[in-house]
């Protein structure tokens, strides 16, 4: 099963062989998982698209439960793609991916996304999901020590969501390779991307997946490295005990670079 991007707002899921409509850019807002259109409901109906909701023909959205129904647990399978398409909204008006892929937003979020779902699936990339019920509204991916810069054959993997970013893509080699040339030198697991669906922010979703991350890590001595291109995450990921060890500028966006060392180890 794969989506591929059809325009701005649809993708096509193809199930079976069979392409099947799906109304991804609301859906994510409003249940965490595309919504099938009248063409081929029983896609939905059939568990082909795991977690997948019939369409919601009243409109009104699915509002945010309480923080105590939410989970923290894996995101594996065909459930990386709900995950890569839900972090690309998050971060769809971040600096970076503005000052790379300029101001047409849903080019953003499709650049993104083709990255991400690629990124999210390669090896030893665990990546941690807040649900609420079978609705994903938070993700947080990780790389494991020594997986944070990709093999030749992964390069090879991600070459077709560069070269779907176009005439963004030199800006994007520019920022990758200056990220990488700040990476620590010894091993440690690499966070990001983080995000949460744009309409639940600020509820504490992002902490209580940063808690799990963190607890994960916690008693294994790793260190936790991550970069980030706003101030306010640089508050968030201080709480957790992260500290800024240098900053850069990267194609135009003020970047920062944190660590956070975890109790345990020798
Ligand atoms: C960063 C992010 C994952 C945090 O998750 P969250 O659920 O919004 O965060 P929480 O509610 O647990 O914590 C709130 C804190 O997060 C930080 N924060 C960052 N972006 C925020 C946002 N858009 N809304 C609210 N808080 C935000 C602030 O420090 C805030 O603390 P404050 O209220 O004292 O200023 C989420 O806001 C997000 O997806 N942002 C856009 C994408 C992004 O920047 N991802 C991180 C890349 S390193």
């Amino acid at each position: 099963m794969r989506l591929t991007a059809v325009d701005s707002v649809q993708f096509e899921l193809y199930a079976a062989g069979e392409p099947v409509r799906v109304e991804v850019q609301d859906a994510i807002r409003k249940g965490g998982r595309p919504e099938v259109m009248a063409e081929d409901q029983s896609a939905c109906a059939s568990g082909r698209w795991p977690g997948c909701a019939l369409a919601d023909s009243g409109g009104g959205g699915q509002t945010m439960t309480d923080l105590e129904n939410i989970q923290i647990r894996p995101i594996e399978g065909d459930d990386l793609q709900v995950a890569a398409l839900l972090t690309a909204r998050a971060m769809r008006d971040n600096p970076l991916h503005l000052a790379a892929i300029g101001d047409n937003s849903e080019r953003r979020v499709r650049v993104m996304y083709g990255i991400f779902s690629r990124v999210m699936r390669l090896e030893g990339r665990p990546t941690l999901g807040a649900w609420d019920g079978d609705r994903l509204v938070g993700v947080a991916d990780s790389a494991e020590p020594g997986r944070c810069q990709p093999s030749p054959r992964e390069r090879l993997r991600l070459a077709p969501a560069l070269v779907m970013a176009g005439r963004a893509a030199p800006r994007m080699g520019r920022w990758l390779s200056a990220w990488a040339k700040q990476d620590p030198g010894r091993p440690h697991s690499h966070l990001g991307p983080v995000g949460v669906d744009p309409d639940l922010q600020g509820r504490g979703i992002g902490s209580m997946l940063l808690t799990e991350y963190c607890s994960r890590l916690d008693g294994t001595g790793t260190l936790s490295y991550l970069e980030t291109d706003k101030p306010e995450n640089v508050r968030l990921y201080e709480r957790f005990g992260y500290e800024v060890t240098s900053e850069a500028d990267i194609i135009g966006v003020k970047n920062w670079f944190m660590t956070r060392e975890s109790p345990g180890g020798e």
